[in-house]
Order: structure tokens, then C-alpha cells, then sequence
């Protein structure tokens, strides 16, 4: 048996053996496939990249079928458990664990650059006090390119390197300050002496006190979220900072259209839409109504269903028993009975079972988001701040794998055939001659 697959083309009667490597065809294989020598050859269709590989990754692997999520082949659940957000951004920039030392010297580089320019806090002062906190992220994401013009070195290692620190060590202080600024509060400077989350509940929350002194309940919690959120090999948002990035743009503007893709309430904004539908139901006895709306295709069960996942998300369980935990300390979140009613109910509907739909990341991270004090607006915000390592580590590896160009899908050209131009004054007659 040999690893190929026969296509039999019947315009021509030709056939063709295309070698199968991975579960995989390379597509550019079928260009062979033509009916004369100017035929272009075939191309594959793959709207929203439903069944196209685009690139070779071996950061993280997602199993939809049976609800696994692995990043560089450690289970999810056990780096919730054990591991800390920086030591998971480590691995999956790297690849295995950092040693005590290199853990260590990490920590201590990312904790040096958490300062942002001044320039960047006139230009926060810019925006309106009710921007969306998303929207202000992309946009600073895209300012701190101007900044670091090296950055643009895209080619030298080490340059990425230092970009990677820089954008990681930043990401906290930023989405803290569009909060200071929505809150109309002052800035607060980083405290190199707290955790990574630590560090960032004290710019968010700080007020007069002289030390900010993190909960370690909320600290863990955050931590663990970020873990969560780290990655998640080819979504949506890992695309965009491929492909922009695959045109040698600089990291920080590569980041901005994937925090832009982010931004999406089909993405990483449906946590905040999770909230909201919540709040819209307001109560179990609502919930029929709702489930009816689903199924008429009038809306959609926010924080359900998933490209890849077939089953339970994986993350989805943990940051369930997250929620049980965190709601001992801040309380219970009233929205948690509408959300594990719905959650019921969907699990049990035909609708939702035919169609493999299952709570995601975003069912549940919204109610601890909301009990620990966030405004809905800073939801994406605290997904964007974890994903950035994920893009980072998505972004080098696409520009040190040999096989990958510039990104550039062809197109099936449905338009019009070739015509003249026609004089303004000729226009809206019928007839165009
Ligand atoms: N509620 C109701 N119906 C749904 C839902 C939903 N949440 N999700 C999918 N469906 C239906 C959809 O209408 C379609 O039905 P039919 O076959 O009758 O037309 C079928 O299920 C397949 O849906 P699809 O839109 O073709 O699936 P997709 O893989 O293109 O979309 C998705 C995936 C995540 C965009 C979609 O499930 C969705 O819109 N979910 C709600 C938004 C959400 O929670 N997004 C967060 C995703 S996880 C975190 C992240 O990526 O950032």
C-alpha cells in the first residue's frame, strides 16, 4: 500500500498520483491536473479555510473530536495545574520548559520592560473616555511600532527576540492604562516586584493605597486564565498575525491585526457578547424563549460551538471549576444559574447536539471576568493580553519555516467579462453601448 491517492481526471481520462504525506495533499499538486497546456491546472476551494492546512506547527495541537488541547505536548489541565502564564509563554516560544535559570532570567527581562513611552500616554489622552478598550489595544499595539523602528528586522533573531520580550512584558500595561483612562483614573506604574498578574491587578486597581497588595485568590486566577489563552494553533486572529506577518511587517503591527481579528464578537469578543446575551435573557425562565431564537437562526448561543472542537472545549471544563472556585471569595455570580441552565439545555437539544455544539472558552470566562471587577469592554482585552504570546510564537515560526511566502490565496473571479468604459453620461440607459 503505498501513501498516494489516484485521481482519475474525466475531462480527459487522465490520471494522476499525487503523494499523500501528513493526511495531507499539497494542493499545488493538483496544478498538474489540465485539460490542454494553457489550462491554468486545478486549484482547491477552501472558503474560510474549512479543510486547508496552511502551514506546519508544532507549538500547539488542538484534537476536536476528543476535546484535547496540548500546548508543545503538555496537556492543557496539567499546565493550569502547575505551570504559571510566563513559564507557558516560554515553552511555547521555545519549545520545552525553562530550566530554574532560564525561567528565571525570563521573568526577570520581561519584569524590566513592562514601562511604555510617555509619548504613548498623550496619545491615550486622545481617545474618547468611551472607547472601547479593544479598539484603543489594536490601536496602541500599532503606535508602539513607531517607537521601535529596528524592529522591522524581522529577519535577525535576535531583534525578534528582544520585540517578543518587549510586546509580552507591555501587553498588561497597556490594556491597564485603557482601563485607567475609560475609568478616568490616573496611570499606574508598573511594580517590578509583583508577578506578572500580580503587577497587572495593581495598574488596574491601585488607588491611593502606598503598596498594592494582589489577592492571591484573584492573582492564581488570572494566572490561570492566561494559561488558557496562551494559544490556540490557526484561529482566526493566529492567521492574521501570520499573514500579515508573512509580508515582514514588524511584530507590533503584525499583533495589531491579529488583536484587530481578536476584537470580533465570532472571536475572542464573544466573551464579552457572552455577557451581554446573559444579561438579555435575565432569567431562567427566559430561557426557552432564547433557545427558540437559536434555533429560528434569529441569533446565536454566544460561547458556543467551535471550528475545531466537536466536544467539550477543554478549556471551557477548567475555567468551570475556576468559576466555583473565584465565587467563593467574590461571590456568587448571579448570571451562573442562566449559564449552566442554557448550558443544560443546549447539551440535551437536538439542535445543538446534531450540529456538535458545545460551551467554549468564552461560555464561562465572562462571569469570573465580571465577578473579579472587569467592565464588560475589558474582556477581549484580557484574552488579548495571554494570545499575544501565542501570536508571537505563531509569527516566528511561520518566518523560520523555509516553505512559507508571502500570504497570498488565489480567488475563483466571478466578475464581469472584459467591456469598455462607458461616458457618465451614457450610464443607467439599459443598455451599456
Ligand atoms: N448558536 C447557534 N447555532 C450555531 C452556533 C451557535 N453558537 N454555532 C454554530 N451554529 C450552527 C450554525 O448556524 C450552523 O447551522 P446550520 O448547519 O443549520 O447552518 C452550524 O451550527 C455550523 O456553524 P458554522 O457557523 O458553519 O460553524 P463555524 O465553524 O463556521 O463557526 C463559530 C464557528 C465559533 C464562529 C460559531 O460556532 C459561532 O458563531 N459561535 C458563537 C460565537 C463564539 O462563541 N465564538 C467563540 C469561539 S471560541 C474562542 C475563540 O475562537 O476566540
Amino acid at each position: 500500500m503505498s501513501d498516494t491517492i489516484t485521481v482519475t481526471d474525466n475531462r480527459t481520462g487522465k490520471t494522476y498520483e499525487l503523494p499523500i504525506t501528513d493526511g495531507t495533499v499539497r494542493a499545488a499538486e493538483f496544478r498538474q491536473i489540465k485539460t490542454s497546456a494553457d489550462d491554468f491546472g486545478l486549484m482547491v476551494y477552501d472558503p474560510a479555510f474549512k479543510n486547508t492546512a496552511s502551514c506546519r506547527s508544532a507549538i500547539t495541537l488542538i484534537d476536536g473530536e476528543k476535546g484535547i488541547l496540548r500546548y508543545r505536548g503538555y496537556p492543557i489541565e496539567q499546565l493550569a495545574e502547575k505551570s504559571t502564564f510566563l513559564e507557558v509563554a516560554y515553552l511555547l516560544l521555545n519549545g520545552e520548559l525553562p530550566t530554574k535559570e532560564e525561567h528565571d532570567d525570563w521573568v526577570n527581562e520581561v519584569t524590566h520592560h513592562t514601562y511604555i513611552h510617555e509619548f504613548l500616554t498623550r496619545a491615550m489622552e486622545g481617545f474618547k473616555y468611551d472607547a472601547h478598550p479593544m479598539a484603543m489595544m489594536v490601536s496602541f499595539l500599532g503606535a508602539l511600532s513607531t517607537f521601535y523602528k529596528e524592529a522591522k528586522n524581522v529577519r535577525d533573531a535576535a531583534v525578534r527576540r528582544e520585540h517578543i520580550i518587549k510586546i509580552i512584558a507591555k501587553m498588561p500595561t497597556l490594556a491597564a492604562w485603557c482601563y485607567r483612562h475609560a475609568t478616568g483614573r490616573p496611570y499606574i506604574y508598573p511594580d517590578n516586584s509583583l508577578s506578572y498578574t500580580g503587577n497587572f491587578l495593581n495598574m488596574l486597581f491601585r488607588m491611593a493605597e502606598p503598596k498594592y497588595e494582589p489577592h492571591p485568590v484573584l492573582e492564581r486566577t488570572l494566572d490561570v486564565l492566561f494559561i488558557l489563552h496562551a494559544d490556540h494553533e490557526q484561529n482566526c486572529s493566529a492567521n492574521a498575525a501570520r499573514a500579515v506577518g508573512s509580508a515582514e511587517t514588524d511584530p507590533y503591527c503584525s499583533l495589531a491585526a491579529a488583536a484587530a481579528a481578536l476584537y470580533g464578537p465570532l472571536h475572542g469578543g464573544a466573551n464579552e457578547a457572552v455577557l451581554r446575551m446573559l444579561r438579555r435573557i435575565g432569567s431562567v425562565k427566559n430561557i426557552p424563549d432564547f433557545i427558540k431564537g437559536c434555533k429560528a437562526g434569529e441569533h446565536r448561543l454566544m460561547g458556543f460551538g467551535h471550528r475545531v472542537y466537536k466536544n467539550y472545549d477543554p478549556r471551557a471544563r477548567v475555567i468551570k471549576g475556576l468559576a466555583h472556585q473565584v465565587f467563593t471569595f467574590t461571590g456568587r455570580n448571579p448570571l451562573l444559574d442562566i449559564a449552566l441552565e442554557l448550558e443544560k439545555i443546549a447539551l440535551n437539544d437536538e439542535y445543538f447536539v446534531k450540529r456538535k455544539l458545545y460551551p467554549n472558552v468564552d461560555f464561562y470566562s465572562g462571569l469570573i471576568y465580571q465577578s473579579m471587577g472587569f467592565p464588560v469592554e475589558m474582556f477581549p482585552v484580557l484574552f488579548a493580553i495571554p494570545r499575544a504570546a501565542g501570536w508571537l510564537s505563531q509569527w516566528q515560526e511561520m518566518l523560520t519555516d523555509k516553505e512559507q511566502r508571502i500570504a497570498r490565496p488565489r480567488q475563483i473571479y466571478t466578475g464581469s467579462d472584459v467591456r469598455d468604459y462607458v461616458e457618465m453620461a451614457d450610464r443607467g440607459k439599459g443598455s451599456a453601448s
